[in-house]
């Protein structure tokens, strides 16, 4: 067991499992390292880099997943402390999960998605969710599909001074009990 310190100063003892590179069909699935952010730019879009979407480092984990060594499918999670009173207990987000429109419905999200759960189980994570808004439809259908528990909301958008509607999808991961040290 290794111990690890948490940014809420929260000390975290995890089994640390390597994130294998893992070829599922056609796709090869491998973590990112932050040094390839502008090839993932160039495929998705800036709003990765405007939006900070990518998160690399101790407590995150970028995968993407490739054909012929080109980026068709990306996700990006990182851990946090839930506020007070349970803050130390982490979960993990996904702040992005995006799939190349020509590669959909092949099961890269799927595996995408496993990949961070078993890397956040292991990290004793107590859940995993996201935020998506209400037009995002294949995206509530694949949360839904890979068991996400979907819990619709309003949120008051500032910078458009309108109510958006959307779901936050969560997936508990470990038990209480493993999770609170
Ligand atoms: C949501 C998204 C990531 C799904 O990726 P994907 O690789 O096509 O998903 P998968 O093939 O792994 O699908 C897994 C399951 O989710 C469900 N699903 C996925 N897309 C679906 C759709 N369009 N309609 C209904 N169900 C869907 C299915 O149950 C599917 O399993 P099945 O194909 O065996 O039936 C992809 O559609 C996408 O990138 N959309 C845009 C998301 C976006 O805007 N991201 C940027 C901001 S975060």
């Amino acid at each position: 067991m290794k111990k690890n310190q948490s940014s809420s100063n929260v000390l975290i003892y995890f089994t640390p499992t390597a994130m294998k590179d893992a070829n599922t069909g056609r796709f090869m699935f491998r973590k990112i390292e932050a040094a390839e952010t502008n090839a993932l730019t160039e495929k998705f879009g800036d709003y990765l880099t405007r939006f900070k979407c990518l998160h690399f480092g101790e407590s995150a984990l970028t995968v993407g997943a490739f054909l012929e060594g080109e980026p068709v499918g990306i996700i990006s999670v990182y851990m946090r402390p839930l506020p007070a009173p349970l803050d130390d207990v982490r979960e993990t987000v996904i702040d992005v999960l995006e799939v190349d429109k020509a590669h959909r419905r092949q099961g890269i999200a799927r595996e995408l998605i496993n990949r961070v759960e078993q890397w956040a189980k292991d990290y004793r994570s107590l859940q995993i969710r996201t935020w998506c808004s209400g037009e995002k439809t294949d995206m509530i259908k694949t949360l839904y599909a890979l068991g996400f528990c979907m819990c619709p909301v309003k949120i008051w958008v500032d910078s458009r001074k309108e109510e958006a509607g959307g779901f936050y999808a969560v997936k508990q991961l470990n038990s209480f009990t493993r999770t609170i040290l």
